[in-house]
């Protein structure tokens, strides 16, 4: 199906026009706030949803402008079993090898800090993953702190109860199904970003996002922290970018040109300090909606718009793929532990 072009200049003017009425309420509301002398979060504004979308999308013109050329960061730089440890923008790449876990537990345990972690497990071929899912995710998913689970579903009853350890709770927050839902990855962002601004900025510092088809295999612990964290994907990461999946539409919000990107992130796996996390998939689904308002399906739809994200607001941290392997593959020489993998679908203890 070609993907139909802007053609819609009364929309375009519509939107602009709520805009500049949405920055007007906004800055009235920045000069009450100030007059009130207390500090309110941003996502507190009164403002109706549209008006917001111009304060992601200011920074973010549709069309793509003049990107800086640089060269490809390659994860496998040197010899071919190390891994490149710092980005060209001075992000740490985490792997086994480059962090002391016992000195990092040294300096994050008296934070007190609460890491929570979504998952979402809607349909039913989802549901059957989640208990797998938790009970891997105690034993290996920053062990000794405060984690909270919150785990989306369309069946609440079909959520397993699995026994947590100290500090460690689940929320299960209940969401349209099947046929209203039309797969996770045109909704995730949308509902994260609302639970953030919900509930969870006030409960956990830190969020990951991570898919519920996957298990944990080794330690995943404070190294992963950071104010925005991106995972390279298992299937992307010894090949040339301008062979990514990306989406190579200029019409589509997601636009990556042949020259750039930096690596393949996955999908199943981000994260970051929560307010971080919200303006990331906040500005995720604006790019989703402009997308689906123009009549356009990203080639890799969620996972399309992240990749554009990152791109243009780089990760903090970059988690190499121990963090997110792939089941189906075999683990190479450069990579020294899995600690987490999506799994194989037809997996034998599923069935069981
Ligand atoms: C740690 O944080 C939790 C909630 O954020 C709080 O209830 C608890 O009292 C804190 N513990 C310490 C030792 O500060």
């Amino acid at each position: 199906m070609p993907p139909p072009a802007m053609h819609c200049p009364r929309l375009v003017l519509g939107l602009g026009f709520c805009l500049l009425l949405g920055i007007t309420l906004c800055s009235l509301w920045v000069y009450v706030e100030n007059w009130l002398l207390v500090s309110y979060i941003p996502y507190y504004l009164p403002c109706p949803e549209i008006f917001n979308m111009k304060l992601q999308h200011e920074e973010e013109p549709s069309q793509p402008v003049a990107q800086s050329q640089y060269p490809q960061p390659k994860l496998l730089e040197q010899k071919p079993t190390e891994l490149l440890t710092l980005t060209p923008w001075l992000a740490p790449v985490v792997s086994e090898g480059t962090f002391n876990a016992e000195l990092l537990h040294h300096i994050y345990q008296p934070l007190n800090l609460t890491i929570g972690l979504t998952a979402f497990a809607v349909g039913n071929r989802y549901t059957r993953f989640v208990q797998h899912f938790l009970e891997s995710a105690e034993r290996f998913f920053m062990r000794g702190y405060r984690v909270h689970y919150y785990i989306f579903t369309h069946d609440p009853q079909a959520i397993p109860q699995v026994p947590l350890g100290p500090g460690r709770r689940l929320s299960v927050i209940p969401v349209p199904g099947p046929p209203q839902w039309e797969g996770a990855s045109m909704h995730r962002m949308e509902l994260i970003s609302v639970h953030i601004a919900k509930r969870a900025h006030r409960e956990v510092d830190f969020l990951f996002c991570l898919n519920v088809d996957t298990e944990f295999r080794n330690p995943w612990g404070p190294e992963t922290l950071g104010d925005l964290v991106a995972a390279i994907h298992p299937g992307y990461f010894t090949i040339p970018r301008h062979q990514f999946p990306y989406e190579r539409r200029p019409v589509s919000t997601a636009f990556v040109a042949d020259g750039e990107g930096d690596f393949y992130y996955g999908g199943a796996v981000f994260g970051g300090r929560v307010a971080r996390v919200y303006e990331f998939t906040r500005g995720c689904h604006m790019g989703i909606l402009a997308d689906k308002a123009n009549g356009i399906l990203a080639a890799g739809q969620e996972e399309s718009h992240l990749n554009r994200r990152f791109l243009s607001h780089k990760p903090s941290k970059v988690l190499s793929p121990e963090y997110l392997w792939d089941d189906r593959q075999p683990q190479p020489p450069s990579l020294k532990l899995i600690r987490f993998s999506t799994l194989n679908k037809d997996s034998a203890w599923l069935h069981s």
